[in-house]
């Protein structure tokens, strides 16, 4: 078997100082998160931030659509990693938590984000209808409706237009065995429409919880 190095948290902390300087403002979401107890966890991790600032840099991406944004640590890494005329429209159904995200991006003068609130498929309904494209799809929603999002997300790309996936790796537990609660569940199953789906060429990555990169064909 190749060899791979485990990813401690001590080489994680080493890999995410020895990458690109966040940012004023994204440390002030991660420290707003940190108070928020439990609900931190729902936020990217700094490495995946890092990681969707290089793609949207390498793959020249103007216009990208967010599904769940939370307090806005995704949608400002993305939005400052795009060029002058680049967009990004990010969806949450939580007014109260997309407020907050709004003074973060406000407070960082980055007017590149429109927020739609309101539950994400009917917005994904409504994008659709109107022939819009994104060159990037950034789906970290509710797990349950994961395979309506990615299939939403499908008809909202062009060749080469890419959908980039959070969670898909639940903590480690989706290869072990043992485990069989319902959220797993259905992110292996999410996996697996992924791994069959003709459409894309894809690839997991084993960054923060798991990103899978999906690249329409
Ligand atoms: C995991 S968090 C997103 C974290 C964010 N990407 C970040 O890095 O900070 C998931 C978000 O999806 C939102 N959400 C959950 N179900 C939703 C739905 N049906 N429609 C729209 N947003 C939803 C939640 O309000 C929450 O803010």
């Amino acid at each position: 078997m190749p060899k791979s190095i485990d990813l401690t948290n001590n080489l994680e902390k080493y890999i995410i100082e020895h990458s690109e300087n966040l940012t004023q403002i994204q440390k002030e979401i991660l420290d707003y998160n940190l108070s928020l107890g439990d609900q931190k966890k729902l936020q990217i991790s700094i490495s995946q931030a890092q990681f969707l600032q290089t793609i949207i840099k390498i793959s020249d991406i103007k216009k990208v659509l967010e599904i769940g944004s939370f307090t806005g640590f995704s949608a400002l890494s993305m939005a400052l990693s795009l060029p002058e005329d680049g967009s990004l429209i990010s969806l949450d159904k939580n007014s109260e938590i997309s407020k907050k995200a709004k003074t973060f991006y406000d407070k960082a003068n980055v007017n590149k984000i429109t927020q739609i609130i309101k539950p994400a498929l009917d917005s994904l309904k409504e994008l659709e209808n109107s022939k819009q494209k994104f060159d990037l799809v950034f789906i970290d929603a509710d797990k349950e409706n994961y395979v309506n999002y990615y299939e939403k997300s499908i008809q909202l790309i062009d060749k080469n237009g890419l959908i980039i996936i959070d969670n898909v790796l639940w903590h480690g537990e989706v290869a072990d065995k043992s485990k069989n609660d319902e959220f797993t569940k259905i992110i292996r199953d999410f996996n697996k429409h992924i791994k069959e789906d003709n459409r894309v060429t894809k690839n997991i990555l084993p960054i923060g919880d798991g990103l899978t990169i999906c690249i329409k064909k």
